[in-house]
C-alpha cells in the first residue's frame, strides 16, 4: 500500500488530478463527504486529506510514504524528507510587506509580524538587519495595521488581502510552490512504485511554462 497525504482544500483537490492522471487514481476521493481517509484496495493506494502545514510531519515520520507540501512549509519546518518535483502549482511568493508610508529606520530593531520566523529570520540575516519576530498564526496583516509590528513577512498568491488592506510588497524574498516529497526509508523500499509516480507527476509539469 502506497501512503499518501495531500493537502486538504483547493490545491489538494487539483493535486489530486495530477495524481489520477499519472496513473494514480482513487476516485472515491470525489464524494462529497467529510471523510479524510480513502483507499483503491485494486492499486494500492491509500490517500488522506491532511491540513496543508502538516504534510511534511506525516511523511517525515513515515505515517505517510509521499505527500504534497508547499515550499515555504519545507523551508520553514525544514523536515528530513527528500524532495523529489517541484509540481508548479500552488503557486505564491513570500514577500514583506508594510503600509504604503513605511519607511525602514535602521537606528531601531525592525518588528517582522510572521507565521514563517525561519524564512523571515534568514532573510534579514542575510541583510544584516537586526528584528524582532512577532510569531502569528494567521490574519498577520492586521499586525501592522494595529501598530503591532512595522511589516509582515508573509505569502502573496494574488495580492488581494494586501491591498485591501492597504499594504505593499516591499521585497520579494522567494517563489513558492508546491512539491512531491518522499520519506526517505519509503523511497528506498519502494523506489519503483516512487519514481513512477514522480515521473507520471512530471511528465504534467512539462506542460506547464
Ligand atoms: C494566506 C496568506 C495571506 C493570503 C494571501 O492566508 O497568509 O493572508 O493567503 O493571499 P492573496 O494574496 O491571494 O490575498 P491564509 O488564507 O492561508 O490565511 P491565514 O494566514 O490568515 O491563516
Amino acid at each position: 500500500m502506497l501512503n499518501i497525504a495531500l493537502p486538504k482544500g483547493r490545491l489538494g483537490e487539483q493535486v489530486y488530478g495530477m495524481f489520477a492522471a499519472a496513473g494514480f487514481p482513487c476516485p472515491s476521493i470525489l464524494e462529497e463527504n467529510r471523510r479524510l481517509i480513502f483507499v483503491n484496495e485494486a492499486q494500492g493506494l491509500r490517500y488522506f486529506w491532511v491540513k496543508p502545514s502538516d504534510v511534511a510531519v506525516y511523511v517525515e515520520r513515515g505515517a505517510a510514504d509521499v505527500g504534497v507540501a508547499g515550499k515555504d512549509i519545507l523551508l520553514e519546518y525544514a523536515p528530513d524528507v527528500y524532495e523529489l518535483l517541484d509540481l508548479k502549482v500552488g503557486r505564491c511568493r513570500m514577500a514583506v510587506a508594510a503600509p504604503a508610508e513605511f519607511r525602514d529606520d535602521h537606528r531601531r530593531k525592525l518588528r517582522v509580524a510572521t507565521k514563517f520566523d525561519r524564512i523571515a529570520g534568514g532573510h534579514y540575516a542575510s541583510l544584516g538587519r537586526d528584528i524582532d519576530i512577532i510569531h502569528l498564526n494567521g490574519s498577520i496583516e492586521l499586525a501592522p495595521l494595529l501598530g503591532l509590528s512595522d511589516v509582515i513577512v508573509d505569502i502573496v498568491e494574488t495580492g488581494t488581502t494586501l491591498r485591501e488592506n492597504g499594504l505593499k510588497v516591499v521585497t520579494e524574498i522567494l517563489p513558492i510552490s508546491a512539491r512531491l516529497i518522499t520519506n526517505k526509508a519509503s523511497y528506498e523500499f519502494c523506489r519503483g512504485e516512487i519514481e513512477n509516480l514522480r515521473h507520471g507527476l512530471w511528465l504534467q509539469t512539462e506542460e506547464k511554462p
